[in-house]
Parts: structure tokens; C-alpha cells; sequence
């Protein structure tokens, strides 16, 4: 029997069970669109399940719609080590974002099971329902559940684009996964690890291969509506006008320019803007334009918010504006413990480290509330992600996954 499972981590199979799991959703240029609680999203849990029943790991939902795969250890009354990420993706998302980190988790275990590493606490796969927040929004929903951050109901009453709502959606899931024994929303957890692409060009630009994540960025996120007239295209004088999306072009220029700094820390994103009717020959009357605002320093972060809704009032007229915070998150450290255990498996196993903030959202940021956490980055091409051209090479991603098995090992001993 190995100590460390790490040896027993197959890299093919690991990237064969990647491009199994990009088929649902597959888009044409090669990356994924698997939408929260979508049918493609169902169909990503069924293969999941399929494949833990292979390894005749327990498989449990949660009332959030969060996955988990179990492999037993001794003893039940210890509290269980989690690791996984997310199955949902962008609208023209990559193979890896998530689905690395939740198959990295379940190649980890198959690993320490053919190794034969005896183990005290049960270790949990898990896949946390709507992380990325593109088809309801904000995301993290399934973590942040979890965690007690926010309520199921508030988040049940979310709706899409086509005013499908979260509660509506998660039934349709529960009633297809109706097999699976239901597990208590947020139970005590020992530590939870997660592993995922860097989703920047830091660790392939240094030949870096593991990322022992320190923590993440701070984040607030913000839906504006902005509400004019509607108006004949060819008949309404210019200066009676109420243009909801001329006043959202304003606004946005205003908040572009408040958000400028040359050192090039602020990420501001305006990823998403609707304008109503949407027809050529009327007068738009209603604009909704999200805001994805993030900054490590926390402090800026909230003094940077505080300005949004004050410029949007600013620039508005002739039309109302209505700002509305949707989430609002610290940046945050990850436990030091985990991440020393993160970087003395990479450095057992002779891969090049280094320390590395995360500047992308994850669902480990609820996890850090409630457990020990740390998170393990390995590198994607260019940093290209939220991109159907995000790409990772097989020996980074199965490197990726020894460091996870001999720290899950660990943590579970
Ligand atoms: O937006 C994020 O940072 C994450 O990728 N959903
Ligand atoms: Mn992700
Ligand atoms: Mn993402």
C-alpha cells in the first residue's frame, strides 16, 4: 500500500472523464453552455452518479440541488472532508472551469480507493449548484446555501431571462434525481478543498504548475434598470424624448470613467444589457444592465460601490434609475494550515509552486465561512476562460490532481 494516493492518479482517465462530461452542453467551437439546473445540467449529475456508482460511492442531493458523492471512512461521527467546484458553466463557457475541479475531486478519491489508504473521515465530491450566476444571478447559489450565507427560499424566488424561477427549476431536478437520499442543507464539514484553472496567465507565464491560493478577490455585484418612454422612431421630437438606453449610455460612460485607475486593479464589467421593446423603430423605454465590480483591497471595493448608485442618479435624466446590490463579498484569506498541506503534497511530488491570489470568484469563498478552506490552481492557456477556447494541458490538470489526493488523504487521515 503507497502512502501517498497521489501515484495511483491516472491521467487519462481523468481527461477522458473531462471530455465525457463537455459533451453535455458541448457547443460547436469546443466549449460548453451548461446552464444551472438546465436539462444539460441534469444530465452532467446523472453521469456523475453513474460513475460513483462505479465506485459505489454514496450519491446524496442536498435541498439547494448540490451534489455529493460519498467514499466512506471509519468513522461516522467525524466530521467529513469536502472537495469539488461547480458543473454549471457561461453561455460560451470552457471544458474546465468547475468540471475540472469536480473531477479532479472524484479522480482524487478513485486514487486513495486503488491506493488503499485507510481513512478516518468520510471525503464528500461535491457539485455546488449555480456558481457561475449567468442564467440566475447572482451565482454561488448552491454554496452560499450551504454555508447559511443566504436563505433557499431568497434564492428559490431568483428567475431567468424567461421568468423560470430557481424553486421551479431545482424541483424539476429533484424530481429527476428523486432516487437520491435528500442530505440536511449545510451539515458540519472538516475542511473543503477545491481545484480549478487559474483563469489567468500568472502560472503558465512563470512555468509555475501548482497555485496555492491565498484567497479572493472582493466582489459586489449590482442589476440597474433604467426607465424612459417608449416612443415612435419617426415621429417623437429628440427633445421629448425619455431614451432609456441613451441615459444607460451615459450612466455607463460616468461609472466607466469613476472606475479607471491606471494601475489596472478595479474590475469593473458591464457583461450583460437588455433594452425593452428591442425593436429598430421604437424608442427603447426600459434598460437593465448588470455590474460585476471586484477589488482585493476591501475597503476600495466598498467606497467604489458606494459611488454606483450615486452616479447612475446623476445621469439619468430624463429617466428614473433604479440601482439594486445584489451580492456583496469581502476579499477573503484562505486557512494557512491548508494551504501549508497544499504546498508541502506539491513539493513532495517536485512540482513548481508558488503562492497566487485568486482574482475569479469561487464557491470555496462561502466554504472559507464555515470550514478550513483552500483552493489549488493549476494553469489554463493565455488565461483564456469564460471562453469556449479555455484549455489546460493533461499533465498540469493530473498534477492537479495528485496534489489533491495526497492533501484529501491527509485531511481525511
Ligand atoms: O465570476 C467568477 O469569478 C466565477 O468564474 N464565476
Ligand atoms: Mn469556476
Ligand atoms: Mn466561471
Amino acid at each position: 500500500m503507497s502512502l501517498y494516493p497521489s501515484s495511483h492518479v491516472d491521467e487519462s482517465r481523468l481527461c477522458s472523464r473531462i471530455e465525457a462530461m463537455a459533451r453535455f452542453g458541448a457547443t460547436e467551437k469546443g466549449g460548453v453552455n451548461r446552464q444551472a439546473l438546465s436539462a444539460e445540467d441534469i444530465q452532467a449529475q446523472k453521469e456523475m452518479i453513474r460513475w460513483g456508482r462505479q465506485l459505489k460511492l454514496d450519491a446524496s442531493i442536498d435541498p439547494a440541488g448540490n451534489l455529493f458523492l460519498r467514499l466512506k471512512g471509519a468513522d461516522d461521527s467525524a466530521e467529513p472532508v469536502l472537495s469539488g467546484s461547480h458543473l454549471d458553466s457561461q453561455p460560451s463557457g470552457g471544458k474546465y472551469d468547475g468540471a475540472f475541479g469536480v473531477l479532479a475531486a472524484f479522480e482524487a478519491v478513485q486514487a486513495i480507493q486503488s491506493a488503499g489508504i485507510p481513512l478516518r473521515r468520510h471525503i464528500d465530491i461535491v457539485a455546488w449548484m449555480n456558481e457561475e450566476g449567468s442564467r440566475f444571478a447572482p451565482g454561488m447559489a448552491g454554496s452560499a446555501a450551504f454555508a447559511g450565507s443566504r436563505t433557499l427560499d431568497e434564492i428559490r424566488q431568483v428567475v431567468d431571462a424567461q421568468g423560470v424561477s430557481v424553486g421551479q427549476a431545482l424541483d424539476t431536478v429533484m424530481a429527476e434525481l428523486s432516487e437520491l437520499p435528500i442530505r440536511p442543507l449545510g451539515f458540519p464539514v472538516s475542511a473543503y478543498i477545491e481545484a480549478h484553472i487559474e483563469q489567468g496567465p500568472v502560472l503558465e507565464r512563470e512555468n509555475m504548475v501548482i497555485g496555492v491560493v491565498t484567497g479572493i478577490q472582493g466582489k459586489k455585484t449590482y442589476r440597474v434598470t433604467v426607465t424612459g418612454e417608449t416612443a415612435h422612431a419617426g415621429t417623437s421630437c429628440r427633445a421629448e424624448r425619455r431614451d432609456a438606453l441613451l441615459a444607460s449610455v451615459a450612466i455607463i460612460r460616468a461609472l466607466t470613467t469613476h472606475m479607471h485607475d491606471k494601475e489596472d486593479v478595479v474590475k469593473f464589467t458591464i457583461g450583460r444589457l437588455n433594452i425593452q421593446p428591442n425593436a429598430p423603430s421604437v424608442v427603447p423605454g426600459v434598460a437593465v444592465f448588470s455590474i460585476d465590480l471586484r477589488h482585493p483591497d476591501s475597503k476600495i471595493l466598498s467606497i467604489l460601490g458606494d459611488a454606483i448608485p450615486i452616479i447612475c442618479q446623476a445621469h439619468a435624466d430624463p429617466c428614473q434609475v433604479v440601482v439594486e446590490e445584489l451580492s456583496s463579498a469581502a476579499s477573503l484569506v484562505f486557512t494557512p494550515s491548508i494551504r501549508r498541506c497544499i504546498a508541502q503534497a506539491a513539493q513532495r511530488l517536485g512540482l513548481p509552486q508558488r503562492e497566487i491570489n485568486s482574482a475569479a470568484g469561487h464557491d470555496a469563498r462561502y466554504l472559507n465561512d464555515v470550514c478550513a478552506t483552500g483552493m489549488i490552481f493549476v494553469p489554463c492557456h493565455l488565461g483564456i476562460t469564460h471562453n469556449e477556447a479555455e484549455s489546460a494541458t493533461p499533465k498540469d490538470l493530473a498534477d492537479g490532481a495528485r496534489v489533491l489526493a495526497d492533501v484529501l488523504a491527509e485531511l481525511a487521515a
